[in-house]
């Protein structure tokens, strides 16, 4: 009798779960959250002669970013080059043949001046604003794309992070009234964000306003890299830090303090690069993490594609190391020194990301991989498990 009772009340207890589930949960987004998280990767329109839309893999991704459109300076309308013309159609058709289909995003901005000077004054203002709001939906729709990506590196104070708020706002009740009058399906809003919410370098101290972000956006892609850089070549560095004793600049901070400042789990998406950081060592029997150097290595600025680390250390025939208080990779070869993630380290960082239940992962940047060894390894090991909470809120609505 006793169990009897104790079974009635485990189901009436589930029953009334799945319900408050079902009834807080808007159908057009959870029907279209995929049930293992979001697997995101951008695509860089820049490299579109070496990799076209069309060299896109669908099978190891569920989001992917066109990167960059931009608003022009005065209208603040989308900048649709030619070629994006042409290679948009590709890029929506490649991924919405998959089955199941792939949600195709349109990122705006980037890390340029000129980006992030035109939406420092487009925000200040609403007139400006409903006028790349407008033109932004009126692309989306013109191209087929399930989704809009705000690349805004970075507001650059506190008055700008409130123009962001205001914008995103805007932006979300506007995608939303496009839904009703269009009887399509919401237009996703994400928005690419600085690795914590909170700025401590790169100028004022300001904080990201994560309400309006919560409230608007469907997930912020945190772009948890480029700790370490140029900027400072006295000493090598995991430019990508899971974990860092020793400062704030690592993943685990980060994406700690946007869950601290309120961001819910499943709206935060964790960045994993696709290249590495070069250092030129001081003395090449110095070669750990934090050893001197001298200046950057090979690469622009520094910077190389993994595939091109890969490369580089068979034609070198370099050490690598898995270092696993950093859970970062390097390698080392005479006195060029490069911090990246191999398989085994950014599959170690996606366990971190779903043991957090976050809403899933990206890569930056797509043609970046080689041989999609990195993408293909992260996506079995996130097809392992449940990913995130609303993933399970997808599965049972279907
Ligand atoms: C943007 O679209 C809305 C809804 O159609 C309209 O009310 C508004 O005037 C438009 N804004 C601009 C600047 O065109
Ligand atoms: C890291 O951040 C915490 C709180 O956000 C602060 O108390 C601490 O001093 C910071 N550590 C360093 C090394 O800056």
């Amino acid at each position: 009798m006793a169990g009897r009772c104790s079974l009635q009340y485990l189901l009436f207890t589930v029953v009334t779960t799945l319900l408050m589930l079902l009834s807080s949960t808007p159908p057009s987004t959870a029907r279209r959250i995929p049930s293992k998280g979001v697997r995101g990767a951008y695509w860089p329109s820049w490299r579109r002669q070496s990799f076209p839309p069309s060299s896109i893999d669908p099978s190891l991704f569920t989001h992917v970013f066109y990167a960059f459109v931009l608003p022009d300076p005065s209208s603040y309308h989308l900048v649709i080059t030619p070629n994006d013309d042409r290679d948009l159609p590709v890029f929506t058709a490649t991924l919405h043949d998959h089955k199941p289909p792939l949600q195709a995003l349109l990122s705006i901005g980037g890390g340029n001046d000129r980006a992030t000077a035109a939406f420092s004054r487009m925000a200040s203002d609403p007139s400006t604003r409903s006028a790349f709001i407008n033109s932004s939906i009126a692309v989306a729709r013109r191209y087929g794309l399930d989704g809009l990506d705000l690349d805004w590196e970075s507001p650059a104070d506190t008055k700008q992070m409130g123009d962001f708020a205001s914008l995103i706002r805007e932006w979300r009740a506007a995608v939303e009234q496009d839904a009703r009058r269009s009887r399509r399906p919401r237009l996703l809003l994400t928005s690419a964000v600085y690795f914590a919410a909170h700025f401590f370098s790169y100028g004022a101290a300001r904080s990201f306003p994560t309400a309006a972000l919560r409230d608007a956006v469907d997930f912020v892609n945190v772009m948890c890299y480029d700790y370490r850089g140029s900027w400072d070549t006295s000493t090598t560095g995991a430019h990508a830090a899971l974990y860092d004793p020793n400062s704030n600049f690592s993943t685990s901070y980060g994406i700690g303090s946007w869950l601290a400042a309120g961001m819910p789990r499943e709206k935060v998406v964790m960045g994993l690069p696709l290249y590495g950081k070069s250092w030129t060592l001081r003395d090449p029997a110095g070669h750990g993490i934090g050893a001197p150097a001298v200046g950057t290595g090979p690469g622009d600025d520094g910077i190389l594609t993994y595939s091109e680390v890969v490369d580089q250390n068979a034609a070198s025939g370099a050490t690598e190391v898995y270092d696993g208080a950093t859970v970062s990779t390097y390698s080392y070869a005479g006195r060029v020194w490069v911090g990246y993630d191999d398989p085994r380290s950014a599959a170690a960082k996606v366990e971190y990301a779903r043991g957090l239940h976050l809403g899933g992962y990206f890569f930056w940047a797509l043609s970046y991989d080689k041989d999609w060894s990195i993408s293909r390894a992260d996506s079995s090991a996130a097809r392992g498990g449940i990913f995130a909470i609303h993933a399970m809120v997808g599965l049972f609505k279907m």
